[in-house]
């Protein structure tokens, strides 16, 4: 006997069996008829051979048809009754559309992206370590839902950590773990739209994410302007917002730190009408200057959301992040994280625990900052001697700091068509435009140093150079 039965046409359907290919004969032959119903090529209504019919075409039993046709009942693709023919079920919809190709992001052999860490710099043994010592220890209370807030290890060694090196006032029972920055961002946004909240201020120039965050969550941005000191309270305080987001170690994009007095006005602004501050530290240890800009929420626990993650300390793909908040929100937003059973899972929670108790998290960011340190230094001398009319970092408190810089550019620089030309030749750069809300007062390209190495830096900025001599040619 043939091993394989060739397709097999009843009316207008197609089957095939094949002996020899380890799967069950009744389970070849619902799964020919469902992609059949679901492609449309039978439909609803149609008539299908009967169970006798179609096994003697087959040369298999009538019993393996009989079992296939009733288990498509079952599902609710087909329909058969006594005595009457088997048809395609009339409730089964047509074909969805073809799902749309999500666009892949461009890859380029020179990135520039102002948001990646050195991936290459993650110490995956003593992660790995970390990992097998989190699942040798994990209690059972870890194992199962656990605790919303996430794992009280972890809360309790990252209140410590937090406390010292970001001088944040830390108590674990109000550290919330979620995954990433964003996560905890959108958590916090969904609950103040659902508390009526429709404006929220954010920097300008500032982070597109949040921008796109605090709308998702069907608020609406107020920018308000960032000059060289950081956030212009007195715009804030004319704006109407009762929250704002600021980056005050670190202003993404200008690099500027928050000036000693627009952080008491910050506060100032918060506690007079029981308003709230949200802080993303995105990078807050990530100093090479000497400077150490402390966390804001320090100075203003019941007024701030301290907001931060792994990605730009270790990795984004670990997607680990945490809040810290004040007393009066914690439980409010504790319901909704058990609404929403989101937060990363215990495991990567205990080996962040395990990681930092062993230091390991200190000394990866002692590696971290020389290395970022070079790279910035190899980034500022490519740029000096390729392209000398781009200027620094304009902020009064700007400083060596995070993982990107800030290339200005002269006013009737072509940007736009400089980033297109870049991107042909291999070199990712992204424009300062994207962050920010109204006309760009300024021009220039915001250019991440951490993920590349030396020598990729200096050509890449050679190429950026190269681009523009022939956008300028083609102009
Ligand atoms: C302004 C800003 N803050 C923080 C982050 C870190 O976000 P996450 O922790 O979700 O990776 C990002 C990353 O895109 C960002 O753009």
């Amino acid at each position: 006997m043939a091993s394989s039965t060739g397709p097999v046409l009843g009316p207008g359907l197609l089957v095939s069996v094949n002996r020899t290919s380890g799967v069950a004969l009744n389970e070849q032959i619902e799964s020919s008829i469902r992609d059949a119903v679901r492609a449309g090529q039978l439909a609803p209504g149609a008539r299908l051979p009967s169970s006798r019919a179609l096994a003697s075409e087959l040369g298999i039993s009538r019993g393996v048809v009989s079992e296939a046709y009733g288990q498509l009942a079952a599902e609710g693709y087909l329909q058969s009754r006594q005595g009457a023919p088997v048809t395609v079920a009339r409730r089964v919809s047509s074909p969805a559309p073809p799902a749309p190709t999500l666009p892949l992001l461009p890859t380029y052999a020179y990135d520039f992206h102002p948001g990646m860490p050195d991936l290459d710099g993650f110490p995956r043994d003593r992660w790995l370590r970390s990992v097998r010592a989190a699942i040798q220890r994990a209690p059972g209370s870890a194992m199962g839902h656990g605790d919303p807030r996430g794992q009280p290890e972890l809360r309790e060694a990252l209140s410590d950590y937090l406390g010292r090196v970001r001088g944040t006032a830390s108590d674990p029972e109000q550290t919330v773990m979620r995954s990433g920055f964003r996560d905890a961002l959108a958590l916090l946004c969904r609950w103040l739209a659902g508390r009526g909240v429709e404006q929220v201020a954010i920097e300008e120039p500032g982070a597109h994410a949040h921008r796109l965050i605090v709308e998702q969550a069907g608020m609406s941005v107020v920018p308000v302007p960032v000059d060289g000191h950081g956030l212009r309270v007195d715009a804030l305080a004319r704006s109407g917002a009762s929250a704002v987001i600021v980056t005050p170690a670190h202003q993404f994009p200008t690099g500027c730190v928050l000036a000693t007095e627009r952080r008491a006005a910050l506060i100032a602004w918060a506690e007079d009408e029981g308003r709230l501050i949200i802080e993303d530290d995105m990078d807050g240890e990530l100093r090479y200057d000497g400077a150490r800009p402390g966390a804001l929420q320090g100075l203003a626990p019941e007024r701030v959301v301290y907001i931060g993650s792994a990605s730009k300390r270790l990795l984004p793909g670990l997607r680990l992040g945490w809040m810290q908040l004040p007393s009066w929100l914690t439980w409010p937003l504790v319901s909704a994280v058990t609404v929403d059973g989101g937060g990363p899972g215990a495991i990567s929670q205990l080996a962040l625990q395990d990681f930092i108790t062993r230091g390991e998290l200190d000394r990866h960011l002692r590696r971290m900052r020389q290395r970022y340190a070079r790279r910035r230094d190899t980034l500022l001398d490519a740029l000096a001697h390729h392209v000398p009319d781009a200027a620094l970092s304009a902020g009064a408190g700007a400083g060596a700091a995070g993982l990107y810089e800030v290339a200005y550019l002269p006013a009737d620089t072509d940007d736009t068509g400089w980033i297109t030309r870049a991107g042909e030749r291999g070199v990712g750069v992204h424009g300062l435009s994207l962050h920010h809300f109204g006309s760009p007062t300024r021009k220039g390209f915001i250019l991440g140093f951490a993920g590349l190495s030396e020598p990729a830096i200096e050509q890449g900025i050679r190429l950026l150079a190269a681009s523009r001599t022939r956008a300028r040619a083609s102009n």
